[in-house]
């Protein structure tokens, strides 16, 4: 039975990441139903929604969704489409695994650590108002149901993934009610994985912490401000945007992306990087059980790396087809 997924194209390099991912995941032998659909600025165009019906009860259905990045219009009346599908599918958990990937060179190696980020309160639950001309007040929003739903997604998936540690991280000091209420909740449920060590640490110091030492973090669980920054600060440990992966995750659905933008300035050129949204879709692929195919994408994956085939970004000369020739020869061989 072919696995029945929903496939959002996107905009600029979107197709263009997304063409390659697909083919490599046919090439890999996963039988999969793509049920595509547009979002963002050509959805608009078309519906006059940037997350139209359709699309949003194709996700409901099929529970699971590929993504590529896609274009909010500027203007008024359009939220950002990824903020809509947070909120349309409670998709409470951000997650992003953090590896350094074979040929990619950085500054650190040996970093292996994943990224647990709270979606959907915080400072972006959008509540804020002028309270006279010229102060303004934002509302910053932490609940014990949020907050323990997300320590729950950390510590599960820690023990589903051999992790051994998980950090809270806060500003529990400064902002004694909310990031304490925050790391209470963490900790109450820390208590239920006595297997898994927990610890915390303030967030200004463990991002110095990050770029001293990042290989001594495992699983760090965040809210979602502080998860927001963390995550981008631990992509550039690894080589940037172009290779680390994202997941979207509810109690019902899940959208796996890359965390990367449209990137106009290279679109319709066929050298964009497709490794960001190929990892997303490996953990897609864990995600619905194909474990096996996803590690024999990895292995590929890492093989071409290691070669030196690499997209511009990395500083090779290989076109986004020829990248994915690459891994699709090393399945097949
Ligand atoms: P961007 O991530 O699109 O581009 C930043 C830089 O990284 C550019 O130089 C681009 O060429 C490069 N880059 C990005 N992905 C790459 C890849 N896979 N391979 C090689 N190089 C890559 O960020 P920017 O320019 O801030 O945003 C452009 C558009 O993307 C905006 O319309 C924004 O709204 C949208 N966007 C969408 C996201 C999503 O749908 N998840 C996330 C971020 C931005």
């Amino acid at each position: 039975m072919a696995h029945e997924i929903t496939l959002i194209p996107g905009d600029g390099i979107g197709p263009e990441v997304t063409g390659a991912v697909t083919r490599i995941l046919d090439a890999s032998g996963v039988s999969i139903h793509w049920d595509r659909h547009d979002a963002g600025a050509v959805a608009a165009e078309r519906t006059g929604k940037t997350l139209p019906d359709a699309l949003l009860a194709s996700i409901r259905e099929r529970k699971v969704a590929l993504k590529g990045p896609v274009t909010t219009p500027i203007g008024k009346g359009f939220t950002s489409v990824n903020v809509g599908l947070r909120k349309a599918l409670d998709l409470f958990a951000n997650l992003r695994p953090v590896v350094n990937l074979p040929g990619v060179s950085t500054r650190f190696q040996n970093v292996d650590l994943v990224i647990v980020r709270e979606n959907t309160e915080d400072l972006y639950s959008g509540l804020e108002h002028v309270v006279v001309p010229g102060v303004v007040e934002s509302l910053k929003i932490i609940t014990a149901e949020a907050s323990t739903r997300i320590a729950e997604f950390a510590f599960q998936y820690a023990r589903r993934h051999g992790r051994s540690r998980v950090t809270a991280i806060h500003k529990a000091n400064i902002m004694k009610l909310g990031d304490g209420l925050f790391l209470d909740s963490v900790r109450t449920v820390a208590a239920r994985y006595p297997e898994i060590r927990f610890d915390d640490r303030i967030i200004d110091a463990v991002c110095m912490h990050l770029v001293l030492k990042p290989e001594q973090f495992d699983v760090l669980v965040l809210p979602n401000l502080y998860g927001d920054i963390v995550s981008d600060l631990c992509a550039g440990l690894v080589g940037g945007l172009g290779v680390v992966p994202g997941a979207n995750i509810g109690t019902d659905c899940a959208v796996f992306e890359a965390v990367h933008g449209t990137a106009p300035d290279i679109a319709g050129q066929d050298v964009a990087n497709p490794t960001a949204l190929l990892l997303s879709a490996l953990l897609m692929l864990v995600h619905i059980g194909e474990s096996d195919a996803a590690a024999r994408i990895r292995a590929a994956l890492h093989t071409v790396l290691a070669e030196g085939t690499a997209t511009r970004d990395l500083g090779g000369t290989a076109s986004t087809t020829t990248f994915a020739d690459a891994i699709v020869r090393h399945l097949d061989a």
